[in-house]
């Protein structure tokens, strides 16, 4: 039985990819299967958290005693996220975030009229919702832990230092390659202001179990 070491504390966990809508049939998006935050909000659940899960499009069951908030965009996920932030205590950003929509989404279907000229897309950029979650004032006030996750293709550990120093984040996690997309294991390197230890591969629910335990006890001496 896993150790109850999150006990009276909220964790809210984000998964999966964002779909961005091009027009009612079209649109770009991540590829993640959402299976490691899925791990964790379980994981989390088990050592005694109460848990929001904030996902994405997934095909995945909700873990027992999770609670569920299922979103599309972006600007979904950033809605919902910044409600329930309200009252976490712990953040774990795991969703691989789309970083830009179409400026505009078609109302209609973009018709092929077959004179081959192709649409123009202009984009914007979607909100960054680990760093604002990160800069905002319960987390500055050391009330509310957040956790970023990198997904890097070289240089992880340089990658993954300088990405906590720019969310704002007192512990970032890389995924320590090859892509692990839709794969049930992975290979964690945790990153503080401290150290850079790895979790070696695994299972996604032994490593979220091993993530889950590093946290709390980072949790439990932290203020920011
Ligand atoms: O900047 P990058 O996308 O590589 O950062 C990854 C981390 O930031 C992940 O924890 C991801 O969930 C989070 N993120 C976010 N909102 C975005 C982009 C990334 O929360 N728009």
């Amino acid at each position: 039985l896993a150790p109850k070491v999150l006990v009276g504390q909220h964790v809210l966990i984000t998964a999966g990819p964002t779909f961005e809508a091009i027009d009612p049939v079209r649109g770009i998006t991540n590829r993640s299967s959402g299976k490691m935050g899925f791990a964790i909000a379980r994981a989390a659940r088990e050592a005694g958290a109460q848990v929001t899960l904030v996902a994405g499009p997934v095909a995945l069951p909700t873990p027992r005693g999770v609670q569920r908030v299922d979103v599309v965009s972006a600007q979904n996920m950033h809605d919902a996220v910044m409600e329930s932030a309200q009252n976490a205590h712990i953040f774990i950003a795991t969703a691989a975030v789309a970083d830009w929509r179409p400026a505009t989404a078609a109302e209609h279907k973009i018709k092929k009229d077959g004179s081959g000229v192709v649409p123009q897309m202009t984009f914007v950029e979607n909100p960054d919702i680990l760093a604002e979650v990160a800069h905002g004032a319960r987390a500055q006030a050391g009330e509310l832990f957040c956790v970023g996750f990198a997904a890097e293709s070289q240089d992880l550990l340089a990658n993954a230092q300088a990405k906590r120093a720019r969310k704002g984040v007192p512990l970032l996690v890389g995924n320590i390659g090859p892509a692990t997309f839709g794969q049930d294991d992975n290979a964690l390197l945790l990153v503080d202001d401290e150290a850079a230890i790895e979790l070696p591969r695994a299972s996604k629910r032994m490593l979220a179990q091993q993530l889950v335990a590093e946290i709390a006890r980072r949790v439990s001496g932290w203020s920011a």
